[in-house]
């Protein structure tokens, strides 16, 4: 699973091969310019989500899975706002399912209602980052009775009707045990190869964006050769010599 955030990463992301991509709320960060995800509103969730499906190029069964993140407090303020919001993202965008994160009790409540009214639901434990003023972006469950809660709570979002769940960020052996406990795909973000599959940021795996998280490498210095391309294409412009400025007419002759 690949992030992608308009329609031209969505046509890299396809063209790559990605079997998911993920309308990441990182876009806040990536796209949007904000320090955090919490600000991203629904509004903008559904224009960069209908981008993104907009930018594929495969007929639409061949297209990947797009799945949406619900933003920060768009499914906290009660189950029917959390139901219109997630079939706003699946109403008005090609997307089949949204992402939400946590497992709180309310959280769960939100999930059961969403799957009954038939809208499928990835689930996010481990670090939450609408939680960020709360847990930070540490490394989560590092202690065996965080772990026993984060296992808990991956099985309560697998009984709750989750088709599958990011971990992100928590030990290695951790995602493993909670991909033993559960027949839905654990997909892993900083999480060790012990998952069914892998999530990362497109802009931080492309080098893009400024600085990203350790566990996220860069596969190529996106920037580098951005701003190199860039540059060198505005210096050929500055060398180039002015154009010939037309000499004035002559004055029209007198009788
Ligand atoms: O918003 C996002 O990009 C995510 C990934 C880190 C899984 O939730």
């Amino acid at each position: 699973m690949l992030t992608a955030w308009d329609a031209l990463s969505a046509s890299l992301v396809e063209e790559a091969g990605a079997d998911v991509v993920l309308v990441g709320d990182s876009l806040a960060m990536v796209s949007l310019g904000h320090s955090t995800t919490l600000p991203v509103t629904l509004e903008q969730m559904l224009l960069h989500t209908q981008a993104v499906c907009r930018g594929f190029s495969n007929p639409p069964a061949e297209q990947p899975l797009v799945v949406t993140d619900l933003p920060f407090l768009s499914y906290q303020c009660g189950l029917d706002r959390a139901v219109a919001a997630a079939g706003t993202l699946i109403k008005q965008s090609a997307a089949a399912g949204v992402k939400l994160e946590g497992a709180e009790p309310e959280v769960l409540s939100v999930i059961e209602r969403l799957v009954r009214t038939g809208i499928p639901v990835m689930g996010h434990l481990g670090l939450l980052p609408q939680a960020v003023h709360s847990l930070g972006y540490r490394r989560q469950a590092n202690d065996p009775r965080s772990q026993e809660r984060l296992l808990q709570q991956a099985a309560e979002l697998e009984s709750a009707g989750c088709f599958a769940m990011v971990l992100e960020h928590v030990p290695s052996e951790l995602a493993g045990r909670v991909r033993q406990h559960l027949a839905i795909p654990v997909i892993g973000i900083g999480a060790g190869n012990d998952c069914d599959g892998q999530v990362s940021v497109t802009a931080d795996l492309l080098g893009l964006t400024p600085s990203q998280p350790p566990f996220s490498p860069a596969r190529m210095d996106g920037r580098g050769l951005s701003v190199k391309a860039l540059r060198s294409w505005l210096d050929d412009q500055r060398q180039q010599p002015p154009p010939p400025t037309t000499p004035p007419a002559p004055p029209e002759p007198h009788c």
